[in-house]
């Protein structure tokens, strides 16, 4: 099943929030109500992210009451800013959203067959997204040795895309061509995208795994238990800077300073080479309540009026990346000059 779906004229999208504890299936019919979703983090991970916002700027399109292919324009328009301001960090939210604009435009028929190519230029990406996918796990497959203890950061399977994944798209891959894996998976603070949604597709997928905390990926990869670290990535800079979940920055440095590779792995539609390095790239800062919203036995961890910072995002530096694998091939440095050449 596809976490982003187009049914009955609705958008349908799993409810990410409320997993494992709950499987349900939320639908949309106003483009308003996807962005909040994004926002929300019903659907998150970069490229379903960008696969929600093209189906909402198709939801735009049938909201619109204009008869002219001027008017529906302007309201694409105005429903293409809401849908971007969304969340600021993955680029795959603008990437979707400029595609099927740029479709929009070049339509010369009435508004309705705006509004139906609309619509299919979002099924298309939806669709293309996961033959990407499954092209990027092979290429990353090639990397991963029988036997490999893989530490892996957030969510970047299935759910975290239209199907398949990014860096657990690789496991994915590598696990079905009987390679023997262990996947020590961070637990990822603090909305927990690993504990609560990594976990449970591995779950599906028969592979075995332990859930971590982040702070102890230092003591694996120091005492030689993880042979690999993955990751994916919301926005990858023209240098292979790579800003991804809080979190992977120091899980990269812990790695890099016990020679344990670190691969990023990126569907070039999250490559936004008009930004030179990665502290270029907006990161998004949000609401506290999900640092301090934790409870033990029971109780708030933290006192009553504690305050908080909540980045949900860091960049890791290209100098601690072995190579970043597209669905192009494996890109391996010196990213600057060789990464341009697999953005096609
Ligand atoms: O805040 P999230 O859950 O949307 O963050 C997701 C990630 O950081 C993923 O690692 C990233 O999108 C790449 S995986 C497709």
């Amino acid at each position: 099943m596809r976490t982003v779906f187009w049914e009955n004229n609705e958008l349908k999208m799993i409810d990410q929030r409320i997993l494992p504890a709950r499987f349900e299936v939320i639908s949309y019919r106003s483009h308003k109500d996807v962005a909040f979703a994004i926002t929300d983090m019903v659907v998150r991970g970069a490229p379903a992210i960008g696969a929600a916002a093209a189906f909402g700027l198709a939801l735009a399109g049938f909201e619109s009451a204009s008869s002219s292919t001027e008017g529906l324009l302007a309201d694409l328009g105005a429903a293409s800013a809401v849908l971007k301001a969304s969340r600021p960090t993955a680029v795959n939210l603008a990437w979707a959203v400029d595609r099927l604009m740029t479709v929009a435009r070049s339509v010369t028929g009435s508004a309705d067959d705006l509004r139906a190519a609309v619509l299919a230029e979002a099924q298309k990406l939806a669709d293309e997204d996961i033959e990407i996918n499954k092209r990027m796990a092979e290429h990353g497959a090639v990397l991963i040795d029988d036997g490999d203890t893989i530490i892996h950061h957030c969510n970047t399977g299935a759910l975290a895309t239209v199907d398949w994944g990014t860096a657990l798209g690789v496991i994915r891959t590598a696990h079905e061509q009987g390679k023997h894996i262990h996947v020590l998976v961070d637990e990822t603070r603090p909305r927990l995208q690993g504990a609560r949604l990594t976990a449970w597709e591995l779950e599906q997928y028969g592979i075995p795994y332990e859930i971590i905390s982040d702070n102890m990926s230092g003591y694996f990869l120091k005492t030689g238990k993880a042979q690999k670290v993955l990751f994916g990535a919301d926005r990858v800079a023209a240098n292979g800077d790579v800003a991804n979940k809080i979190g992977s920055y120091m899980l990269a440095l812990a790695a890099h300073d016990n020679n344990v590779p670190v691969y990023s792995v990126v569907p070039t539609s999250t490559v936004d080479l008009s930004l030179a390095h990665g502290d270029l790239i907006p990161i998004e800062e949000r609401n506290t309540d999900e640092v301090l919203g934790i409870q033990f036995h029971g109780e708030p961890v933290a006192p009553k009026n504690a305050k908080a910072r909540n980045p949900a995002f860091d960049v890791t530096p290209n100098r601690l990346l072995s190579g970043i694998v597209t669905e192009n091939g494996v890109v391996y440095p010196p990213f600057d000059i060789n990464l341009p050449k697999f953005v096609r």
